[in-house]
């Protein structure tokens, strides 16, 4: 399938499933892929390595020296990062500076962006909108699996359900802000991925893309 110029805007919460969604898809349809949950982290970043604290200091200043190459650093998915994320994230400076490297990004050659806000304020005309949702439980398990957990820890239980409290209180925050919060758009179709495979998540967006688009 070829699909020069599309724009794929893909949303949701934490571990929903939407960055393998989104990568398999750009692979799929010969798009290029933004992570934009990772500029707010490379933002993060240069808060705590400048030794300001996100939640009291604005971050405007880091955020206007992000470039894409800031998104290579291989120390943006870490714990301390999610908070000092989802904090900068919350300031509004800070998204509308960010506002044009994701417009930009996807303005030549179109993409698959996953985010936030990507149907809702990034891309509001994007043809495609999905909005990528998990129960809170399948989403804890994902996500502890993620973190290279040992499957046969003995307190196993006990650390899928601190991550899931860290999911939830992100998901607040997120949701809950003035700016921009988490939420579908209008036209966004719904997935949601407790009981598929990744590859019945991508067939089903796949399948969403062509209607949407008419592209066979
Ligand atoms: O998707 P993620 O966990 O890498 O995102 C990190 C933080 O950035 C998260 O708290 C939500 C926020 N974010 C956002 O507000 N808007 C986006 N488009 C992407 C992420």
């Amino acid at each position: 399938m070829t699909a020069r110029k599309l724009i794929i805007a893909i949303d949701g919460p934490a571990a929903a499933g939407k960055g393998t969604l989104a990568r398999r898809l750009a692979q799929a349809l010969d798009l290029p892929y933004l992570d934009t949950g990772l500029l707010y982290r490379a933002v993060g970043r240069r808060m705590l390595d400048a030794g300001l604290d996100p939640e009291n200091h604005p971050a405007d200043d880091q955020a206007r020296r992000i470039t894409l190459a800031d998104l290579e650093r291989d120390d943006l998915r870490v714990p301390e990062i999610d908070r000092a994320a989802s904090l900068v994230a919350a300031q509004q400076k800070v998204r509308a500076i960010l506002v044009d490297t994701q417009r930009d990004f996807a303005l030549a050659g179109g993409g698959v962006l996953d985010g936030r806000d990507i149907g809702t304020v990034i891309f509001p005309d994007a043809p495609v909108k999905l909005f990528i949702t998990a129960s809170p439980a399948a989403r804890a398990r994902r996500r502890w699996e993620q973190l290279a957990a040992d499957p046969a820890a003995p307190d196993r239980e006990a650390q899928i359900a601190r991550v899931a409290a860290e999911l939830q209180a992100r998901d607040t925050a997120d949701a809950g802000r003035a700016v921009a919060p988490l939420r579908a758009a209008e036209d966004a179709v719904h997935i949601d991925t407790d009981h598929m495979t990744a590859g019945e998540v991508l067939a089903e967006a796949l399948r969403i893309v062509r209607e949407r688009t008419g592209c066979p």
